[in-house]
């Protein structure tokens, strides 16, 4: 491995810790890899990766970072935090129901709240325009920057290129220094651009560890992210990585539920629950639906796991901070309103 210098953001490595009650509930060991503590405000999968994308940007002398994503995406957020820390200007294209002003959170909330705080320089997208247009966009601001003199960098949704990917090699390094080589081990994580699988199985790969990587898409399908971790990692040799195979990492389908950022009754108990028992905090688009997948092939189809299971928490503490709503419609949920305060 020969992987280019990175930047210190995130505090690791992040702990390894065993969930024993479910260990004890499924009969095989079960830990969580906290990757949602790899800072406060600066959290999440996403800075592992912005470790090595920002290096860049500090080596090429950006003096803006553009990105984009959804309203409440993770990787705006912290990218916006970072850049702004670094003394660059956050430039963030955010995908809105309609591209307008009227659409974001008012007052703002969650993310978009942290972005703004950080400076950011927002501008918005219908969907539609998000899915055939963002890079178009994207370019178009960077050329504008660069007509006022400014140095501009492009970071791809959600930090998924192979560049940021080796955030997750290095994520795979620390869990196999935590746990041990053996025995063979599972470790699920939610994929939403493909990056931090791709870079785990990367990892797993070239230390030649027994640790397989299972990503649970929480939008799209497992055939489209095969082809988009294909492309992650095809250029990965020029780190000294192996070339990576779909055989190397698996995909599950059937956990995308109602689609990106959607959720359900069933979803919410999942992550109500894991609040109350494991004393982990999930969010309802990406870690929720991951740890509602591993319960699941855990309980129905438990040959298709490892007698060692981790579940990676990628953190989204924010986004599911502007999702009260929601949680409060959910039956049994005392939000302050249905708590008697004169007992
Ligand atoms: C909290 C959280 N978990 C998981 C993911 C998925 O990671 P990736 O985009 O690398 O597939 C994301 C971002 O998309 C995220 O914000």
């Amino acid at each position: 491995m020969n992987l280019p210098d990175r930047l210190s953001l995130a505090h690791l490595p992040t702990p390894t810790e065993p969930l024993a009650q479910l260990s004890e509930q499924l009969g095989r060991a079960m830990f969580v890899k906290r990757d949602d503590l790899t800072g406060s405000h600066l959290s999440g999968n996403k800075v592992r990766k912005l470790e090595f994308l920002l290096a860049e940007a500090v080596a090429n002398e950006a003096t803006h970072v553009i990105t984009c994503g959804g309203v409440q995406s993770n990787h705006c957020r912290a990218t916006a935090l970072a850049a702004a820390s670094l003394g660059m200007v956050p430039v963030l294209l955010l995908r809105t129901a309609n591209g307008e002003r009227a659409d974001l959170p008012s007052p703002s909330t969650g993310n978009v709240l942290l972005g703004v705080l950080a400076g950011a320089e927002v501008h918005l997208c219908d969907p539609d325009g998000y899915r055939h247009g963002r890079q178009d966009r994207m370019a178009q601001l960077a050329q504008a920057i660069a007509d006022r003199g400014g140095r501009p960098i492009i970071v791809p949704e959600g930090g998924s290129s192979t560049l940021g990917a080796l955030g997750y090699v290095n994520a795979a390094r620390e869990l196999v220094e935590q746990l041990g080589p053996g025995p063979p081990t599972s470790v699920l994580v939610a994929v939403g651009s493909g990056g931090t699988l791709a870079g785990l199985a990367m990892g797993f790969k070239a230390l030649g560890a027994p640790f397989r990587a299972i990503g649970i898409p929480v939008c799209d399908d497992a055939a489209t992210f095969r082809t988009i971790v294909h492309d992650i990692a095809a250029p990965a040799a020029r780190y000294g990585l192996p070339a990576l195979s779909t055989d190397d990492y698996e995909l599950v389908d059937g956990f995308q539920g109602q689609g990106y950022a959607l959720t359900t009754p069933p979803e919410l108990a999942c992550i109500r629950d894991a609040v109350r028992r494991d004393g982990l905090v999930l969010d309802h688009v990406y870690t929720g639906k991951a740890f509602g997948a591993l319960l699941d092939l855990a309980g129905r189809r438990p040959c298709s796991l490892a007698e060692r299971v981790v579940f990676v928490h990628t953190g989204g503490i924010f986004g599911l901070a502007a999702a009260g709503a929601q949680l409060d419609e959910l039956p049994g949920h005392a939000s302050p309103n249905t708590v008697n305060n004169a007992a």
